[in-house]
């Protein structure tokens, strides 16, 4: 058996889904712990572009199995609506897709909460995805959540309604209806419900690949809190989000070549220049799920470090490498400096964070297209050197650079 985790290691949107599928086909399992469809995917396969919210990429291989672990939290409408999507593709299901019945369910109420709380000018505004992924989690925890497998047992989950429906003093007129759709929609996902834990114990020799959604930096204890996701999205949330508990023999972090930012939150190396607009556009930066343009600025090795360090990163996976052609200087930061004093630590508080002075190195760009460069060798000297400073910097090696959205735009090294 091996086990490989795919983490995204800043604010989400690193192209880890890239990475997931050109991995998966040396992989048994593909396994996502936590987040919901709040992730979006873009995976161009065969010159058809498929996105995905819940299922993981690792589907497009036939044969692979996909796994969601108890840790996600499943809209199931919205997770029918993927499935039915990509069956149309041709995309075969049967006896390869599981779901954890703990898995949490995001229901339309979780949906219209997360959307109040981000109109009420009396909570703080998160730029959520608006999907209910924060109210489905904080039912989770509060202990008045639905979860999967309750949409099997009718009156267990008319009385978990009735209570979660309470709680959030909501009109219990509804709760009969509801009951009502999440049981039709049950029995459609009733072919994918597995107690996966007991799947690690049962697949022993298999070769497992973790799929991390949104990034270390969005992670709800370690990422630059209130300003995150509801999950564990470090590599300490696959034992809890998957209950597989043995060792993960390796970590690949996966860092964009520039950073991005959906979403309200500080950011200290965003450019809100040309240089940022010109990577946007070049990088076509507009979120998968919700279209909003994304935030972009420099590679950040603060913060780069410190997600490194959050999830024992052992190979890098830089992507978007393509995107920086053209750009006649590059910045990377290497250090921040506050009220005057150099700060070694990335800071917890995002008040800190968002009064940093970024301190920069410039680097040469280079204007070649890259984007079909198969040969690190290959690639022109100044990003050869702009990938070799990332790895020095992190003091860890970069074992994979994606030039591309295609599988065959991807150098190993
Ligand atoms: P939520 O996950 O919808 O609650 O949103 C919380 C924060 O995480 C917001 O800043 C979102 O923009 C961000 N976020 C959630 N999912 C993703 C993702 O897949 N990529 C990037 N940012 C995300």
């Amino acid at each position: 058996m091996s086990s490989t985790a795919v983490l995204g290691c800043a604010w989400g949107d690193e192209a880890k889904a890239k990475i997931v599928d050109v991995l998966a086909k040396d992989a048994d399992f593909i396994i996502r712990f936590q987040g919901g469809n709040n992730a979006g995917h873009t995976i161009k396969f065969n010159d058809e572009k498929f996105v995905f919210h819940l299922v993981p990429a690792g589907i497009l291989y036939p044969g692979k199995i996909c796994v969601l672990g108890s840790g996600v939290v499943i809209d199931p409408f919205a997770l029918i609506t993927e499935i039915e999507g990509l069956k149309n593709k041709g995309i075969n299901f049967e006896n390869r897709f599981f779901i954890d019945p703990r898995a949490h369910i995001v229901l339309p109420l979780h949906k219209e909460l997360d959307g109040n709380s981000e109109a009420n000018n009396n909570h703080t505004k998160i730029g959520t995805t608006k999907m209910g992924i924060g109210p489905c989690y904080a039912d989770s925890i509060a202990r008045t959540g639905i979860r999967f497998g309750d949409l099997y047992e009718e009156e267990l989950l008319q009385e978990r309604l009735t209570n979660n429906y309470y709680y959030h003093e909501y009109s219990q007129n509804g709760v009969q209806a509801m009951a009502e759709n999440l049981m039709e929609a049950g029995k459609i996902l009733q072919p994918y419900l597995k107690q996966i834990p007991y799947m690690w114990k049962e697949n022993k020799d298999k070769n497992l690949l973790f799929e991390g959604a949104q990034g270390t930096l969005l992670d709800v204890n370690y990422g630059t809190y209130p300003f995150v996701t509801s999950s564990h999205t470090i590599a300490g949330g696959i034992a809890i989000g998957s209950g597989f508990t043995g060792k993960i023999d390796k970590v690949i972090g996966v860092y964009k070549s520039y950073y991005t930012r959906v979403g309200e939150g500080p950011f200290p190396t965003e450019l809100l220049d040309e240089t940022g607009e010109q990577i946007r556009i070049q990088g076509n930066e507009y979120g998968s799920t919700t279209g909003r343009p994304r935030r972009c600025g420099w590679f950040d090795a603060v913060a780069a470090n410190y997600t490194a360090m959050l999830n024992g990163v052992d190979e890098i996976a830089l992507t978007l490498l393509d995107v920086l052609s053209g750009i006649e200087t590059l910045n990377i930061c290497i250090g921040y400096r506050y009220k005057g004093q150099k700060i070694h630590e990335f800071p917890y508080s995002t008040k800190i964070l968002a009064e940093i002075v970024p301190e920069y190195i410039q680097l040469p760009g280079w204007n070649e297209d890259i984007s079909s460069i198969t040969d690190f060798s290959k690639l022109p000297e100044n990003a050869r050197n702009y990938a070799a400073t990332v790895e020095d910097l992190l003091g860890i090696k970069i074992t994979i650079v994606s030039v591309g959205a295609e599988r065959r735009q991807t150098i190993f090294r």
